[in-house]
């Protein structure tokens, strides 16, 4: 059966950009067709400075909306990273495997890593070296496919690497996994700047739209949008970024294609008007089952530990000969 796993940072409040690029396929399609893992991925959390009772508290939250997303923990494995220590086991094989220049290559390190020095903070080893734990998060499954948002592709391409590198050193040990992107909406722009991705840990909100924000909120959002000088609506993501964002929000919400949808437009007002609704009208199962399961924080713990036995299970068998491959002796 076909394996897939994916996962999702504990970093800020999940965004739009987080459903409409990873988590609303994850529900929809991917948990129904494979053996799918869905994983919280606290330990990537501790790359940057953070506080612990936040991280905490985003972890929970996170897998609570996955949930509230429509992950079914009957049909679908969801845990979080540092219940299984089989991730960190093989982290540091990955790290064994990748080299020094391609961790420096991953376009997310240079980002982050200027971000961090502009603040006058140091750069955490562990940001250098979290594609090599990714790519254990991939390959301890057997993964084959790795649902994610363009942003993420750059990691699974270096995964894939590793992972044939690996095999060609010591063995077949790993799956060469791929990379599945959605067809609309792989790359969600932030709202005030269309230029850059929306994302979780951005300071500024105004162009971020959270799963949980209310729908009064969301709608202030979309209708304060950054569009441009022109006054017609065409599909052009290169010149006109921001209205480009809308309508591929749109056309991700409502199962549109977004240079059609443009032509049904002649005032960026009135698209707006209609992205809010779209948008407040994809979020209210999901800001609503949030409630239900929120209240009560022992069922979702419940699933987390499930989750993380099985994980456990299935990961503990590919790391052991891993460790084998590459010379360790046996612990007996
Ligand atoms: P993270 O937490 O940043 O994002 C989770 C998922 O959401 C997608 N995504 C977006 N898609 C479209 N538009 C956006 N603006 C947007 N922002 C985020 C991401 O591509 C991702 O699919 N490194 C990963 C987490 C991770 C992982 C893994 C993923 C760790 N190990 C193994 C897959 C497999 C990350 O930071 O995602």
């Amino acid at each position: 059966r076909t394996r897939i796993f994916s996962g999702v940072q504990p970093t800020g409040h999940l965004t739009l950009g987080n459903y409409l690029g990873a988590v609303r396929r994850w529900a929809e399609e991917d948990q129904h067709r494979a053996e799918a893992l869905f994983c919280v991925v606290d330990l990537h959390a501790l790359t940057v400075e953070h506080d612990p009772a936040r991280v905490r508290r985003l972890s929970r939250q996170a897998a609570t909306l996955l949930l509230a997303s429509g992950l079914d923990p009957e049909l679908c494995t969801v845990f979080v990273q540092s219940h299984v220590a089989e991730h960190l086991r093989l982290s540091y094989l990955m790290e064994c495997t990748a080299s020094d220049g391609e961790m420096r290559r991953m376009i997310q390190y240079k980002e982050k890593a200027a971000a961090q020095q502009a603040r006058g903070g140091s750069v955490r080893l562990s940001l250098l070296t979290y594609p090599a734990l990714m790519a254990a998060d991939i390959l301890a499954y057997g993964t084959h496919e790795v649902p994610v948002g363009e942003d993420q592709a750059q990691h699974v391409e270096l995964t894939r690497d590793l992972a044939e590198r690996f095999n060609q050193r010591y063995g077949a040990t790993f799956v060469v996994p791929r990379t599945t992107l959605p067809a609309v909406a792989a790359r969600v722009m932030d709202l005030q700047e269309p230029t850059s991705k929306m994302g979780k840990s951005h300071a500024r909100t105004a162009g971020v739209i959270s799963l949980l924000d209310e729908p009064e909120v969301v709608r202030k959002k979309v209708l304060r949008a950054v569009t441009d000088a022109e006054r017609d609506v065409v599909y052009d993501p290169q010149q006109r970024p921001g209205v480009a964002n809308l309508l591929n929000v749109l056309a991700a919400c409502t199962g549109g294609d977004p240079e059609q949808l443009a032509g049904e437009y002649d005032s960026y007002g009135a698209l707006k008007k209609d992205v809010a609704e779209a948008v407040v009208e994809t979020l209210r199962p999901v800001r609503e089952r949030h409630a239900e399961l929120a209240a009560d924080p022992s069922y979702v713990d419940g699933v987390l530990r499930r989750g993380a036995e099985r994980a456990r299970a299935l990961a503990r068998p590919r790391v052991d000969a891993a460790f084998e491959a590459v010379g360790l002796l046996p612990a007996g």
